[in-house]
């Protein structure tokens, strides 16, 4: 008999490729994950689109409106129907409460655009050109409290080019994530 597979919800707020790449490496036997859910803050994000096409369970609401503790407990109570055991973070813009990482404890992980320590936050590739660094690159890490805190599980180095802008790097740099995060999250929820 083969082991179950741990039950991972993708939380997206747009494009989706991270996810994409995570449901394709799930689609191998030897996966030790499978997709449960794609939930999202954003009911027109297209990635939603492209999880609902592939037959995949989704789930949208916008906070605006009914307020962030409203839509986390909607998104906790829609995590939890679809029996998700571990939370998989794929651009997903938005800060996650306190209370939530404390609900799902260690189970949550991110993909970051930088090599972090280096460059929590947003507009990382910016940062690391402005900063004349030779090498950019991604990490997965663990949610917690701290934004892009938690422990790093893995990264992938990148190299800045001469000429490089923000978007020619993040492109390079969203390849490497797309190898990385499945990667990583097969080993997180086998550990
Ligand atoms: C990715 O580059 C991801 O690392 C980044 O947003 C992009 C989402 O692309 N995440 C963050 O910046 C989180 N702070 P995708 O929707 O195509 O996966």
């Amino acid at each position: 008999m083969t082991a179950p597979k741990t039950k991972v919800g993708i939380l997206l707020s747009g494009r989706g490729s991270n996810m994409i790449a995570l449901v394709e490496a799930a689609r191998e036997p030897a996966c030790p994950y499978e997709v449960a859910l794609v939930a999202s803050d954003k009911p027109e994000a297209p990635g939603l689109a492209w999880a609902t096409d592939q037959g995949i369970a989704t789930w949208s609401l916008s906070p605006k409106g009914i307020g962030k503790p409203a839509y986390e407990a909607a998104l906790n109570s829609a995590l939890r129907a679809a029996h998700v055991e571990t939370i998989a973070l794929a651009g997903y813009m938005r800060l996650v409460s306190d209370s939530f990482v404390g609900a799902w404890r260690g189970r949550i992980v991110n993909i970051h655009p930088s090599l972090l320590p280096k460059y929590k936050g947003l507009d990382t590739h910016a940062r690391a050109i402005d900063a004349g660094d030779s090498v950019a690159g991604c990490s997965v890490h663990v949610v917690t409290e701290e934004l892009d805190g938690g422990e790093v599980l893995g990264q992938a180095e990148v190299p800045i080019l001469g000429g490089d802008t923000a978007d020619t790097l993040a492109a390079r740099v969203l390849e490497a994530e797309h190898r990385l995060y499945p990667k990583i999250l097969a080993e997180f929820v086998a550990r």
